[in-house]
């Protein structure tokens, strides 16, 4: 079988040939989904794939260890770097996302920061700069907009949907651009392809959260992203259970068109014993010289780790990816038609309908849909918000997304709480604004909460102004 890539258990973690490499296209990914990165290993035979529960690995010999802790072996060290299950995740998500190889973390968090971290370093001691899209995430705005503040790294942050802002914020010392393929929470489409070109022309690396999509609804690659992270939390899982995040790597960026730029990955690096990341590294066995980097300094470092029991959660949440993902598109997008027709709804933000301004466009780069997530807000201002939410009894109120359960939340006083008001105006959230996470229950049963719930936010308003329920 083409698709089963990996070596057996035992053998090294990094050691497996490149997904892309031999899956090809030989696969739908509805196959690689179940498949990639993992082939039962002898004696063992196990169907699915094992828990590594080891901290350490023993060397073969004295010669195995010096040159597996000298990067010239591929191998197992000790799980803060690598563990052989969180390896099988690595190379499913690489196999789902086309690129040339990945690297399983703790959580989408630090999926975001080592891979921005590792371009820092990359760069080696001096100034750096960030240019990001201002709809993001509010946890990665907050690593962008204060934690890099402290560390003295500068984010520009301009408006995904105007490509010029980006070229305009480029500096000498930007080390990389950052956005979300589909912004979460009022589904911002940048337009990929043009801001990668934007970037691309000043030798800049583009970083794509590609959480909200998925590889189901869109393979940033395809668009001249450079480098995918993902919240693996979210959709991969799908289920709620486990913390999670991934880097790909996408094995594209050139980092020695401009190696004054990258003196880390280009130059000798006498903490490696002087080995120069981009000879001694060429992306077979997904070693990519941005990947071996981030494995063996950043996360060696600062200590992100997957555990594996969780990477386990999430190679069983992937196997199920495009039914859950599919199922939840087509619900959402039912949903978001159903209230945009209510009395008590003053606007949907969901592209997938007709009348919004990005319909054509987003119906080109996402033939297939935009996923679970969307927003809208409430017509009757911010004092109907409570009423609308602790009305419903299906949507769980739950700072989370991607989950098979429906969830909703009101990012203004919770996700994106920390933003002020330009911010949340940035961000395009009003005080009214309510984001549901669509799971696969039945639709019928999902809009019959939501209009319950509107029903009684109309009790509310049509109430007199003395009504004891009223503040
Ligand atoms: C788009 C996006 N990126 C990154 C993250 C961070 O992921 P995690 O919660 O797994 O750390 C989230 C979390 O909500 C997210 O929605």
């Amino acid at each position: 079988m083409t698709h089963r890539t990996d070596p057996p258990p035992g053998q090294d973690a990094q050691s497996a040939p490149s997904a892309r490499a031999s899956t090809g296209s030989a696969s739908a990914l509805a196959t690689r989904q179940v498949h990639a990165g993992y082939t039962p290993g002898v004696p063992q035979n196990t169907v699915t794939v094992p828990v590594y529960q080891s901290v350490a690995y023993e060397f073969a010999d004295f010669r195995a260890a010096r040159d597996t802790f000298a990067l010239t072996r591929p191998g197992n060290i000790y799980s803060r770097n690598g563990n052989p299950t969180s390896a099988v995740l690595e190379r499913r998500v690489n196999d789902l996302e086309g690129g040339a190889g990945a690297l399983a973390l703790g959580s989408g968090q630090a999926a975001v920061a080592v891979s921005l971290l590792t371009l820092v370093a990359a760069a080696g001691p001096g100034a750096h700069h960030f240019v990001a899209s201002n709809k993001l995430y509010g946890g990665t705005s907050d690593l962008l907009g204060d934690s890099f503040a402290d560390l003295g790294i500068e984010v520009t942050f301009v408006d995904p949907l105007d490509p010029e802002a980006w070229r305009a914020a480029l500096r000498d010392t930007t080390r990389g651009v950052f956005l979300e393929s589909i912004g979460n929470p009022v589904l911002t489409v940048p337009d990929l392809r043009a801001i990668a070109d934007i970037a691309h022309a000043a030798d800049v690396p583009v970083v794509v959260d590609n959480t909200m999509a998925t590889p189901v609804l869109l393979r940033p690659f395809e668009h001249g992203a450079d480098i995918v992270v993902h919240s693996a939390t979210k959709y991969l899982g799908g289920h709620g259970t486990a913390i999670a995040g991934v880097i790909v790597d996408g094995g594209t960026f050139d980092f020695t068109a401009r190696p004054a730029r990258w003196p880390r990955l280009t130059a000798p690096y006498p903490r490696f014993d002087g080995i120069v990341f981009t000879d001694a590294f060429d992306g077979r066995e997904g070693r990519t010289p941005f990947l071996v980097l981030a494995r063996a300094k950043s996360v060696h470092d600062l200590g992100p780790t997957l555990s594996p029991t969780s990477a386990s959660q999430i190679l069983l949440g992937i196997e199920t990816l495009d039914l859950r993902i599919r199922r939840q598109t087509e619900t959402a997008l039912d949903l978001a038609r159903f209230l945009a027709q209510q009395f008590e709804v003053a606007r949907v933000h969901h592209p997938g309908l007709p009348g919004h301004p990005e319909h054509e466009q987003v119906s080109r780069l996402l033939p297939e849909g935009l996923g679970s997530v969307f927003s809208f807000d409430l017509a009757g201002g911010p004092g109907v918000v409570e009423t609308f939410i602790d009305a419903l009894e299906l949507f769980a109120l739950v700072a989370n997304i991607g989950d098979v359960r429906s969830l909703v939340v009101h990012p203004a006083t919770t996700t994106h709480s920390r933003l002020d008001a330009a911010g949340r105006a940035d961000a395009g959230i009003d005080l009214t604004t309510i984001r549901l996470s669509v799971g696969v229950e039945d639709p019928d049963d999902l809009r019959a909460d939501l209009a319950q719930a509107l029903q009684a936010v109309a009790r509310a308003t049509a109430a007199p102004a003395d009504a004891p329920f009223l503040r």
